[in-house]
């Protein structure tokens, strides 16, 4: 019953029968009687969505279509004509048969939503259709032509945005859809992403379909809050509820309502939240002020009506509804096959352990060859890497057992060679006939591109280790094993303590539900949950909204400067708690943001400008003061690049002495006195390195930089990062944000050159300033303190206090993180300043510098 697979450690023999994702025979029994009956199209059916039919005379302002039924099919429009490449692949996709139907509802309609499984073509298709319909073009033209003739109103409106809580999710969209469109990328569509825009390369304006990080259009909302290039925003991926995409949601509800054609309207503002004192109701009145102006604008101008598609896999149908009252939903079915669940019966304290028996497992009893590959759901970067290695290890041991079916393992040996020794290539490795892919936010995009590909000569299945990214914001094909260890790991907040840590948590029953359906997408396939039945029931139903999680002092700073006085007044798809909007004006407050009467200061506006957390747009500002910005730049820089350090053989398995030597290298670079300076150290060594190559070897240079490569990536493949086991492509980028900071920071008018060249006091001084409120102090060693520990290893346990720490801000007892270059040091610090609160096995404190206590008091 169990597809093959035979019960393992992992494994139990009872699972839940085959569940099938999409619409049931039963609802859509029940959706048929009900149009019969000609119910009003707001009934609603057992998945809280309500199936209607459509034909183009029903389409209204707040029906609802699901094309799942066979009846709604003979009145849908016919499909769009294509244009451009892969047009088989692109009439193949779910999305396609209800094109005309999709471009017609957004048409008709302020706002829509569709909900459609990953991979059913929503992304990269849905934006392509209403830009190929010109219907942005008619409606801008449309709305000039009430204006006086001296404007260049044309311009306005005819952009699309598209979305994406994650950056690889906008950069691979954005290619995929010029290719489609055979267009050169960053023409008529290009990627925004914070410090990488490949937008209007042809000059102002003129890529019409933009995908951008959630935070870059919030970011364009600050200076544009009536966002008038743009025509529509497809808002996608809206079941992450990640934090930018919530409040996106209002910033474009005000805009939409500001440039909404009805003179009627007055009352704009909706889920205004209660005041309780006399100066909020003034902030509100301003507000208000605020959107006449914006709508008064609108109108000079001309701008056409805002556009808004909201798309994601699966949708809290009533949450959307009641905030943009009046929307039109389309449902449409994914291509799903039923996927069998298979629940562990007992708890794993190590699901790393259950995780790899439970490949080896699958490797050594199914057949392997298209449409075989493996999925494993991990919490994060650490974990993926320590499977890889273990199951290579694994692997290479399973050659010379002879029940494994050999078929065309033969070949592999040759075709692994240069593949899995390259230190750079991002831990993908074929052994064995399988590919191990790791697949992780912050691995660089080019790494994450290797788990897409179509496997290479020699390899009969891949195995994809991957964190939720793979829950739906990406489209990984052939898929036919997911294993999932259960837990995700996210950002949570404490307003009683001030305090935000990322934490290995429960995933959701709609995570897992998610997790689940990657296994069917291209036959049936089998869900290994390594958890029992037991922990399934008890775990919630939808995953808790981020702004719900986490700190707001961003957010807050954002929408203050969008001109959102009061953020309790701002209508929030879910409102975050009064506590936590408190805790966040507090933090502004303490970083000299805002003012007593919570007003934006100059300094908050200059915070406002630059793309960082408050409290490191603080750390850069803070530079001018202490003369040191160009070592605060590097370091802003360095730290917004993850993975500088390479580590080699993680997980035991060392690679012929790999790791000892990447542990070598890597000390060279170590600075007695913390993380931050030694992130300076390594910058400063490669653009040392880069100098003297550059010297060295100018004329080859000029030779390869006039073939079109910059010098920074011809740095960043150079031998000095294999020697040194850093990551050239995280340095490659670290450098270009350091430039693009350095370029933001000369507009706000600093001195980019001031440097502290030898005398370092001022550096350490001016971490201490910028980081003040991530203090950290030694706690006496001769206490014994009681720690708690996480859910992966319940209970706490009593321990020493030594090179243990207390936070300053909430009181909390951490220790300073392993990979921290002051972890072990004796003595320890008396007070360290850090960037990172981890909650793993317990409390961690991560990217440590230490700091004189003294410093604190100015
Ligand atoms: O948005 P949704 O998950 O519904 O689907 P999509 O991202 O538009 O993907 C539709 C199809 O396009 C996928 O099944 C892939 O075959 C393809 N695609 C791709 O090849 N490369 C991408 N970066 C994204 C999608």
């Amino acid at each position: 019953p169990n597809g093959g697979l035979t019960h393992n450690a992992a494994l139990a023999d009872d699972y839940t029968s085959a569940a099938s994702i999409g619409g049931t025979a039963r609802s859509e029994k029940k959706s048929k009687k009900k149009r019969k009956r000609g119910k009003s199209s707001n009934s609603k059916a057992d998945d809280g969505i309500s199936n209607e039919g459509i034909s183009r005379s029903h389409i209204h302002t707040g029906m609802t279509a699901d094309f799942g039924s066979k009846k709604h099919k003979k009145s849908v429009l016919s499909p769009l004509h294509l244009k451009g490449m892969f047009i088989n692949e692109r009439t193949n996709l779910p999305v396609y048969q209800h094109s005309a139907d999709i471009v017609h509802l957004i048409s008709n309609n302020d706002v829509v939503l569709v909900v459609a499984e990953t991979g059913s073509g929503k992304s990269t298709q849905i934006p392509a259709y209403v830009h190929e319909s010109g219907l942005l073009k008619i409606s801008a033209k449309a709305a000039a032509a009430n204006v006086s003739s001296h404007l260049p109103k044309q311009k306005y409106g005819r952009t699309i945005c598209v979305t994406q809580p994650r950056r690889v999710a906008a950069i691979t969209l954005a290619k995929r859809v010029s290719e489609e469109m055979k267009c050169i990328p960053g023409t008529i569509v290009g990627h925004r992403v914070r410090f990488d825009d490949t937008t209007d390369v042809k000059g102002h304006n003129t890529t019409k379909i933009i995908y951008a990080t959630d935070g870059m259009l919030l970011r364009e909302a600050i200076s544009d809050p009536l966002l008038k290039r743009y025509g529509m925003i497809a808002l996608d991926e809206a079941h992450e509820r990640s934090l930018q995409t919530d409040v996106l949601f209002g910033v474009v509800k005000r805009a939409m309502a500001a440039r909404k054609r009805e003179p009627e309207r007055h009352k704009e503002i909706e889920n205004v939240q209660l005041k309780d004192d006399a100066d909020e109701t003034l902030y509100f009145e301003k507000d208000e002020e605020i959107l006449i102006r914006m709508k008064e604008t609108a109108v000079a101008l001309g701008l056409p009506p805002l556009r808004v598609c909201v798309m994601s896999a699966t949708l809290d149908v009533d949450t959307f509804r009641s905030f943009f009252p009046g929307s039109s939903m389309i449902k449409i079915p994914g291509r799903q096959y039923p996927v069998q669940v298979v629940h562990s019966d007992q708890i794993y304290e190590d699901y790393i352990d259950a995780a790899l028996n439970t490949v080896i497992n699958i490797h050594k009893n199914t057949p392997d060859g298209d449409g075989s590959d493996v999925l494993v759901f991990l919490t994060g970067q650490d974990e993926i890497e320590d499977l890889a290695s273990l199951l290579k290890r694994h692997l290479e041991d399973l050659k010379n057992d002879n029940s494994v079916d050999q078929n065309v393992k033969g070949d592999v040996v040759q075709n692994i060679k240069g593949i899995g020794t390259s230190i750079n290539s991002g831990c993908s490795m074929i052994t064995n006939g399988v590919l191990i892919c790791v697949l992780y936010a912050s691995l660089p995009p080019e790494q994450q591109m290797l788990a897409f590909r179509p496997k290479p000569k020699g390899c009969s299945r891949k195995v994809i280790l991957a964190t939720n990214i793979a829950e739906t914001s990406v489209t990984l094909d052939g898929i036919r094993y997911v294993v999932d260890c259960g837990k995700h790991k996210s950002r949570e907040y404490k307003s009683s303590t001030g305090m935000e840590s990322l934490v290995v948590s429960d995933i959701s029953k709609a995570q897992a539900a998610q997790r689940m359906g990657r296994a069917g997408r291209v036959s049936e396939g089998i869900c290994l949950r390594l958890y029992t039945k037991e922990s399934y029931d008890l775990l919630a139903e939808t995953t808790v909204p981020e702004i719900l999680r986490v700190n707001l002092a961003q957010v807050v700073l954002q929408l203050k400067s969008m001109g959102i006085h009061d953020p309790r007044s701002f209508s929030f798809l879910t409102p975050p708690s009064a506590d936590s909007i408190r805790k966040s004006f507090e933090v502004l407050a303490a970083l000299g943001a805002i003012d007593e009467s919570m007003d934006l200061t100059d300094y908050g506006k200059e915070m406002s400008q630059l793309p960082l957390d408050p409290i490191y747009a603080n750390l850069l500002l803070q530079s001018s003061k202490f003369e040191c910005v160009s070592e605060i730049l590097t370091v802003v820089a360095m730290l917004s690049a993850e993975n500088i350090f390479y580590h080699p053989g993680r997980g035991g398995d060392d690679q012929g002495g790999l790791a000892a030597r990447g542990a070598a290298a890597h000390r060279r670079f170590a600075s007695y006195e913390g993380d931050l300076p030694t992130l300076l150290n390594v910058y400063n060594a490669w653009r040392k390195e880069a100098s003297y190559t550059r010297t060295g070897n100018l004329r080859k240079t000029k030779q390869k930089i006039s073939k079109g490569k910059s010098s920074s990536a011809l740095l960043s493949h150079g031998d000095w990062c294999t020697q040194n086991f850093i990551n050239g492509r995280a340095l490659t980028r670290a450098h270009d944000v350091r430039s693009q900071l350095s370029d933001l920071c000369s507009r706000l008018g600093m001195d980019i050159h001031s440097s502290c060249s030898s005398e370092m006091t001022t550096f350490y001084r001016c971490i201490c300033a910028g980081l003040f409120l991530q203090v950290a102090s030694r706690l006496p060693n001769s206490s014994q303190l009681q720690v708690k520990k996480n859910s992966r290893y319940n209970g706490a346990e009593t321990i020493p206090s030594r090179g243990h720490y207390k936070t300053k801000i909430g009181g909390t007892i951490v220790s300073v993180h392993p990979s921290s270059t002051l972890f072990g040091r004796n003595p320890a610090p008396k007070c360290v300043v850090y960037t990172d609160l981890v909650h793993t096995t317990r409390m961690y404190i991560r990217g440590t510098t230490q700091i004189r206590e003294e410093w604190l008091n100015g």
